[in-house]
């Protein structure tokens, strides 16, 4: 199972902050944003993981994160030239997909729930064995976003029945966004290619997701209560991770969606390389919190 993090696009909606640095780069609290989508892909045991953004943020994004291996996983890059949609996420990563399942999460959408890491690896058993996966959340704002319509299905066991998918629709048909986190089965790069731009002349994931509808291959599955999703690429939103972050961090006492913590417990790092990102953080609040990972203070 692969794993594509699209963290391109241009930003405009955060300008003047996104005029020199990538989105994916800004603060949300006490981290890169990107660390929340890697950590996303890593709960759900994913450790090749492909990186896409502009030519400008893509060998700043590389210098954060290098290779993966302070993180236990293998990274690499690739170049979107121009944000022509996410659909297109899966043409460039072609030859690094090959005949594997892939997942792919959006650079900006941060995840947090107790038990996610269950619903990951249903998802990732459903692509393994030629189903996709997308993940419903409840908005007040549909249109705004992707939107499923369902039915629900078996209450036993959680299942639901997509009826349509409706990109950003001026009528939405429920107010369950369809959320920056998708897995899809082999091939995907080839349905991917037959995707046509929309109106608005993007490949839209939302087609593609459609496609595997129509092929009576998608499957749905809910975020429900207890489960946080944001889509950090606005000002509002990107305070409102923030402050929700910062929150839990304070609160809690300790770190979320942090790559380091995450390799530590699946045991994907040792103590000697946790403790180098410890010396490396220093005295910031990140730092310390990892130290106290490190000192198995924090077990899960
Ligand atoms: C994109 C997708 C949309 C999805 C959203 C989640 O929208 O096109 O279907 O609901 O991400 O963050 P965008 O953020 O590009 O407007």
């Amino acid at each position: 199972m692969k794993g594509i993090i699209l963290a391109g696009g241009a930003g405009t909606r955060l300008y003047p902050l996104t005029i020199v640095t990538s989105k994916q780069l800004l603060p949300v609290y006490d981290k890169p944003m990107i660390f929340y989508p890697l950590s996303t892909l890593m709960l759900g045991s994913i450790r090749e993981i492909l990186i896409i953004s502009t030519p400008e943020d893509t060998p700043r994004i590389e210098e954060l994160l290098g290779d993966g291996s302070k993180f236990g996983v293998d990274l690499s890059y690739a170049i979107q030239e121009k944000p022509e949609g996410l659909a297109q996420a899966f043409t460039i990563g072609r030859d690094f997909i090959g005949d594997d399942a892939c997942a792919m999460v959006l650079g900006d959408n941060i995840f947090y729930g107790n038990g996610l890491n269950h619903k990951l690896r249903d998802a990732r058993t459903d692509a393994e064995n030629g189903r996709a996966t997308i993940f419903g959340y409840y908005v007040e704002d549909p249109k705004r976003f992707g939107i499923m319509e369902f039915e629900r299905g078996d209450s036993r066991t959680d299942s639901l029945k997509v009826i349509s998918v409706e990109e950003k629709p001026k009528q939405p048909k429920s107010n369950y966004a369809i959320v920056g986190l998708y897995f899809y089965p082999k091939g995907v790069s080839d349905m991917a290619a037959e995707v046509k731009p929309s109106a608005r002349g993007e490949l839209e994931i939302t087609t593609l997701n459609d496609m595997y509808l129509q092929q009576g291959r998608l499957n749905a599955q809910l975020l429900g209560r207890g489960y946080t999703w944001m889509d950090a690429g606005t000002f509002d939103s990107l305070q409102k991770a923030t402050d929700f972050v910062s929150m839990i961090e304070q609160y809690q006492g300790m770190t979320i969606s942090s790559p380091e913590e995450i390799a530590y417990h699946m045991g994907w790092i040792n103590d000697e390389m946790l403790a180098k990102s410890v010396m490396r953080y220093g005295k910031s609040p990140y730092g310390e919190r990892l130290k106290a990972v490190l000192e198995g203070k924090v077990v899960i």
